[in-house]
């Protein structure tokens, strides 16, 4: 390989990696006219008001995309998101990572007989359980449950019927996650609910 050749390949290398990097690096306004169809069941800003579709606003940067990359993959599955998921290109996810982070998350409040519950719900947040060897949940997704970018999502703020049900997802496998899946594995559903509930109400 002669010189001129050697400088050629560098260049298309260079531009390929430029090319790349571009991709990686969202921007929240083109993501927010690409959220308008997230909106039906998001809500506005990413704040969904039905339980049932998790609030993405406010999430660590990098969470949304790679999640949406998972259910793009397969390795997440939902019959709804895997299908949107399809249709989006690696641009269009970093775009609407960019949009959703920058948006705020509502809050959420818990009615005063949940308070006990919570309180239970705190105890493993805070301090894990001993006795079943599961870790505080605040060590990887934060004191005030807001997360650690990229890879520790936000989950303060969730609907708790979201969060348990992805907890469940976690604990039977359906969900893969080397990390959640040993973790939730041990906790009762009764745990679980009460995790939920303690979280929604985290702000
Ligand atoms: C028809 C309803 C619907 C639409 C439209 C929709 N989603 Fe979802 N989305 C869901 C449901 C349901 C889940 C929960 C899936 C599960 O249980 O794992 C979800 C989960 C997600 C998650 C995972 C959240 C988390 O905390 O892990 C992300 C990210 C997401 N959606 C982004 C989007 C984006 C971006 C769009 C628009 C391109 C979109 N969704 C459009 C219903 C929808
Ligand atoms: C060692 C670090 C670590 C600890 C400790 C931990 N988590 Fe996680 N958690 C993660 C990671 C990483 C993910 C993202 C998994 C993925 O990529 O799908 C996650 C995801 C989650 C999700 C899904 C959020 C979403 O929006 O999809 C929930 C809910 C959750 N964790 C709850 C908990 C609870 C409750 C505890 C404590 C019992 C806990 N976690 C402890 C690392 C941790």
């Amino acid at each position: 390989m002669n010189v001129a050749k050697i400088f050629m390949v560098s260049l298309a290398f260079a531009f390929a990696i430029n090319a790349n990097s571009v991709a990686q690096s969202g921007d929240a306004e083109a993501g927010e006219q690409k959220s308008i169809t997230c909106a039906a069941c998001h809500g506005a800003n990413g704040n969904s008001p039905i339980a049932q579709f998790p609030k993405i606003a406010g999430q660590v940067p990098g969470y949304i995309a790679a999640q949406l990359a998972k259910f793009k993959s397969g390795e997440r599955t939902d019959p709804i998101m895997g299908g949107l998921a399809g249709a989006l290109s690696e641009q269009d996810m970093a775009d609407l990572d960019a949009y959703y982070s920058r948006q705020q998350i509502s809050d959420l409040f818990i009615t005063a007989d949940q308070e006990q519950q919570a309180r239970a719900g705190e105890a493993i947040f805070r301090g894990g359980s001993a006795e079943f060897g599961v870790p505080a949940c605040m060590g990887c997704h934060g004191p005030s449950g807001s997360g650690i970018p990229p890879n520790f999502p936000r989950l303060a703020g969730q609907h708790a019927s979201y969060t348990e049900t992805q907890l469940l997802a976690f604990k039977s496998g359906r969900r893969n996650s080397p990390i959640m899946n040993p973790i939730a594995f041990p906790l009762s559903a009764q745990q679980i609910k009460q995790l939920a509930l303690y979280i929604s109400a985290l702000h």
